[in-house]
């Protein structure tokens, strides 16, 4: 089945078409800048664009920065407040004349390594962090994701929220160096390890494709890899599960 696959993200929206038998994006990646402020109409008119310029009037898959109950936002992080209690698949499918289905952003991207990528080896528990403008997780035992894990927003022992000093957003405004940052970042991966004890744990995001510059900070006992689709395993998983959803219903 061929899906477009919609990531928004903090900063970007990216988009592709996926055949979702092979997890394959086929032709262009498209990537547009989420509109300031990130309202629902703005989103909206950007995402309305995006599927016209991709001359797409099938099923789309989106992935979200929020955590989603049965299509509505149930928070908004790095998002405009307004997505709070919107039934957001209602609203995107209107808006763009497709059928939308949504999930959040990280759990999507935990979908696509888990069946196809870094993930689809392991049993037991995986973890996956997308490191962005958030710190997104996606959580699977034996390949059973618990969704909505949101841990991206646990405190630290040193009383920081964990996205507010680990994420990908912080090493950018306060330019911080690959070693500085990394050992904030082993901070957030040792409390998650002590909590959860995960088999692996998957990194994706912008910064998975430079992992070699901040792995060696690494003190956690679980192998630590970077996602195989990178950033583009948030497509890639909103896709199968527009996949799932549409199989369930019918
Ligand atoms: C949001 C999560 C999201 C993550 C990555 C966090 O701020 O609360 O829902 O998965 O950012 O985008």
């Amino acid at each position: 089945m061929q899906i477009l696959g919609i990531d928004v993200g903090g900063t970007g929206i990216k988009a592709g078409i996926v055949e979702t038998t092979t997890g394959e994006i086929i032709g262009e990646r498209v990537r547009i800048e989420t509109p300031r402020p990130a309202t629902p109409d703005a989103v909206g008119k950007a995402l309305q664009d995006l599927v016209k310029q991709m001359n797409w009037s099938g099923p789309i898959g989106m992935g979200f920065p929020a955590a989603i109950q049965h299509g509505v936002a149930r928070t908004a992080a790095n998002i405009d407040k307004s997505f709070i209690g919107l039934q957001i698949a209602e609203f995107f499918s209107k808006q763009t004349g497709c059928a939308v289905h949504v999930a959040n952003d990280a759990d999507v991207a935990g979908m696509a390594e888990i069946r196809f990528g870094a993930g689809s080896d392991t049993q037991g528990v995986v973890l996956i962090i997308t490191i962005g403008t958030g710190l997104g997780t996606a959580l699977f035992a034996d390949g059973h994701l618990m969704p909505n894990t949101e841990l991206g927003h646990i405190l630290l022992d040193n009383g920081f929220e964990a996205e507010r000093y680990a994420s990908e957003a912080v090493r950018v405004t306060k330019k911080l160096k690959w070693k500085e940052w990394g050992k904030r970042f082993n901070h957030y991966l040792v409390t998650m390890e002590n909590l959860l004890w995960p088999d692996l744990i998957v990194l994706g995001g912008g910064v998975s494709k430079k992992l070699d510059k901040f792995s060696p900070q690494f003190t956690v006992r679980a192998p630590v890899v970077a996602a195989s689709f990178l950033n583009q395993a948030g497509i890639v998983g909103a896709a199968l599960f527009a996949e799932t959803q549409l199989r369930q219903d019918g």
